[in-house]
């Protein structure tokens, strides 16, 4: 992207970034090693959960968690129609039905209260995988209480939300994706999420089964724990082995049908370094969020935003307009490249295949109608932030 485009979300790659890729690169290791340790290591702390495995990207991620769930062909997992095609496609990976719940016009998150419904008269609903749509928070402790009450687990979809918290019944903070009330977690460090690895991602639960099932089925579903060994000593060595408490080093047993969602040390290098400014970055999108929410304040062209709520991440920041067609391409003229999250996911054609149609979730439908992500980033200058200002208000006011 030419230097004098202003996108909608952008990474921040400093020197420190450099030359941590740099370093590991002239290390003995590339593909997952000690730096994926670490970097998992510092995540849990950073998010609060007390499990964390790192894997090739946010899709994996939710992959992986579907498969260690056990999610069946045919069983059916509600997820909102209002975000990344991943957080439904993890479903039809495993044979599973998706079903769309519609979401709160004034949060843009997944309604409870639709969820329930389905609940009520579905029985083959077996998980929920709620989204931390544009880094704000769902109440996990409000849909824990709804899961349990059905039996179901839930994947929280935090990709959006690296160091965003919503406030539980007990006026504590709990941070999006740290295992208190979700079974698993997922996030992304796609170059536009807050932190950039290239491409990753990462599963954080306080489940310690759930955790090292992942760790297996993030390789090929092979072990090489020998207290997991499932074969004979005698059919590992295909000889009477001269010591039985021995296993030969190079033995390892494939136990599950796993798959290659290793992430290379090369992105955890760089996902570790970005970490240490994750909350640098947060602060910068607290503040521009804050200059926007003070510049649309009373326009009459707004008919809602992201707006300034405690907790939120602020991945996105969004704005609900008239004529949101013709800012989008006014603002393209500018050098000002917004964004559409999301164009409802029940209306793309493979989930029409499936049966969704025009009409199903008339919240999900209004809000895309009106909505656009305006830019977002730690990068964007005080300049840069005063130029989108000033062009949406004079489309609008002229
Ligand atoms: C909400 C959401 N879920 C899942 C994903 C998938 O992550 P990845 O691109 O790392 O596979 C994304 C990425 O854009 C996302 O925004």
């Amino acid at each position: 992207m030419s230097k004098n485009i202003i996108p909608y979300g952008k990474q921040s790659i400093s020197q420190a970034d450099i030359d941590a890729v740099t370093e590991t690169l002239k290390s003995d290791f590339l593909t997952q090693g000690p730096k994926v340790k670490a970097f998992e290591t510092a995540f849990a702390e950073y998010i609060g959960s007390k499990y964390a495995v790192a894997v090739a990207n946010g899709t994996a991620a939710l992959h992986l968690n579907c498969l260690a769930l056990n999610l069946k062909a045919g069983q059916k997992v509600i997820t909102t129609p209002i975000t990344f095609a991943a957080s439904a496609n993890c479903v039809k990976y495993c044979g599973g039905e998706v079903l769309f719940a519609d979401i709160d016009p004034k949060t843009y998150l997944i309604d409870i209260d639709s969820v329930r419904k389905l609940l009520e008269k579905d029985s083959d609903i077996v998980g929920i995988i709620p989204v931390d749509f544009a880094g704000r928070a769902v109440d996990m402790e409000a849909f824990k209480n709804l899961a349990d009450q059905y039996n179901c687990w839930i994947i929280e979809d935090s990709c959006h939300s690296p160091g965003g918290y919503f406030v539980d019944a007990n006026d504590q903070k709990q941070n999006c994706g740290n295992g208190q009330f979700a079974d698993l977690a997922i996030f992304s460090f796609h170059p536009v999420k807050h932190i950039a690895a290239g491409e990753g991602g990462m599963i954080t639960t306080n489940d310690k089964s759930l955790y090292e099932k992942l760790l297996i089925l993030r390789t090929h579903g092979i072990t090489k724990d020998s207290d997991q060994f499932q074969n004979s000593m005698e059919l590992a060595i295909a000889q009477s082995p001269d010591d039985n408490s021995q296993w030969p080093a190079w033995y390892m047993e494939m136990q599950e049908l796993g798959y290659n969602y290793r992430l290379s040390d090369i992105h955890a290098a760089l996902g570790l370094s970005q970490l240490e400014k994750a909350d640098q970055g947060l602060k910068k999108r607290i503040e521009i969020a804050k200059k926007y929410n003070e510049a649309f304040e009373g326009q009459d062209f707004i008919k809602g935003h992201s707006g300034l709520v405690d907790g939120h991440a602020y991945h996105l920041y969004v704005l609900e307009v008239d004529d949101r067609y013709g800012l989008f391409n006014y603002l393209r003229e500018h050098d000002i490249y917004a964004q559409i999250h999301y164009i409802p996911l029940h209306l793309m054609p493979y989930y029409q295949s499936q049966g969704w149609k025009q009409g199903d979730f008339p919240h999900a439908e209004n809000y895309y109608k009106n909505c656009i992500s305006i830019p977002m980033y730690p990068g964007l200058t005080d300049e840069e932030q005063n130029f989108v200002i000033e062009t949406i208000k004079t489309f609008y006011n002229g």
